[in-house]
């Protein structure tokens, strides 16, 4: 297969990570006999300090007409005090909502050889294996009004859904609960919130369309405390923008490292890839971050952008057997930790 994939390194740890996965995706090409044509540009950061915005004209262009982005972190301390448009996360935001990615997979699973890795007792955390489904272009991120009062004594924020936004978003998450262990929990706050009520009332409708998957509601609070209580009963995690920025992280907690986490960011065009983890400015350029974040976002990537399915396995696997061989970076291995390079090579070399 002929395949333009579109880079885009970004800031912090960003670049590190996604040339360990470009090293990988060229290992796919070579086995599997594909042709994959490699571009980069510039985003967040990286773009600022060229003078240029956060989300270059250029940069979306390329986006458009790649058959995915594979991106790596945008975020830098140097910007923090920018207003919100020239801030890196803009890029994020902006790129999200220009391609129109309304539906972000967050996949978190133990991997076999971390089970103790993480803060959790390895029995409660036996089996865990869930999928937050985030809504990623609506919500609080997005509503208007917003901003910050010209007197500086008051902000707003607002969140808001329409029918069809959650509809959307539900079909993935249904969609998705089919191909696994058909269980969705959608997760709100409908005791406080008009908008959970309506998120609550739409999810239900679209349930009906899908009998051979088990819905359940369930507050969020109630669901940060349930994660770390009893992961393995999750299957499905359907939920709002803020929310699901939220318990992704503390998944990522759970099952060992943020640092593990990939994503997908799906909607009606080109399809965008990036792990969970963000830019880490504290140990860019070290050679210790987690590359296994990327690399399993370039496996979604085979699987989710060019249906690649082999391909895609092929590389968990590669992720599998470097891991259950004891070899990880620090922040799972702390004690006989492999760096940045040398887990990309390791994995790549089992593909
Ligand atoms: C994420 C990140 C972003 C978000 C930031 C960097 C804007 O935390 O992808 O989870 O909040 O969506
Ligand atoms: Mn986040």
């Amino acid at each position: 297969m002929n395949a333009t994939v579109l880079l885009l390194p970004g800031d912090g740890i960003g670049p590190e990570v996604v040339a360990a996965a470009e090293q990988v995706l060229r290992a796919v090409a070579a086995r599997f006999n594909h042709n994959f044509t490699f571009q980069s540009a510039l985003i967040g950061g990286s773009a600022l300090r060229k003078g240029l915005p956060p989300l270059p004209d250029d940069t979306l262009d390329a986006a458009r007409t790649a058959s995915a982005v594979l991106l790596g972190a945008v975020g830098d301390p140097e910007f923090d005090k920018g207003d919100s448009s020239r801030r890196p996360e803009a890029a994020l935001l902006g790129i999200r909502r220009e391609l129109q990615l309304y539906a972000n997979l967050r996949p978190a699973r133990v991997w076999p050889g971390l089970e103790a890795a993480g803060p959790l007792k390895p029995e409660v955390l036996a089996g865990t294996d869930m999928l937050v489904v985030r809504e990623l272009t609506g919500g609080l991120y997005y509503g208007e009004p917003r901003g910050i009062a010209p007197d500086g004594r008051s902000a707003v924020n607002t969140m808001s859904y329409t029918r069809p936004e959650i509809e959307r978003i539900a079909r993935r998450a249904f969609d998705a609960a089919r191909t696994r262990r058909k269980r969705v929990t959608s997760v709100d706050k409908a005791n406080v919130l008009e908008v959970s009520r309506l998120w609550r009332a739409v999810v239900t409708d679209v349930a009906n369309d899908y009998p051979d998957v088990t819905l359940d509601h369930m507050l969020v609070d109630a669901c940060a405390m349930k994660l770390a209580l009893a992961p393995a009963s999750f299957d499905v995690i359907l939920t709002e923008n803020l929310f699901g920025d939220i318990l992704s992280d503390e998944a990522g907690a759970i099952v060992g490292s943020l640092g593990l986490l990939p994503s997908a960011s799906l909607g009606a065009g080109t399809s965008l890839f990036e792990p969970v983890h963000g830019s880490a400015p504290d140990i860019a350029g070290k050679d210790i971050a987690n590359p296994i974040g990327a690399i399993a976002s370039a496996a979604m990537l085979l699987r989710h952008a060019l249906s690649l399915n082999d391909e895609a396995s092929t590389v968990e696997r590669a992720i599998a057997r470097t891991l259950s061989a004891g070899r990880g970076t620090r922040d799972v291995f702390p004690a006989n930790p492999v760096g940045t390079r040398e887990m990309a090579a390791s994995i790549a070399a089992g593909i």
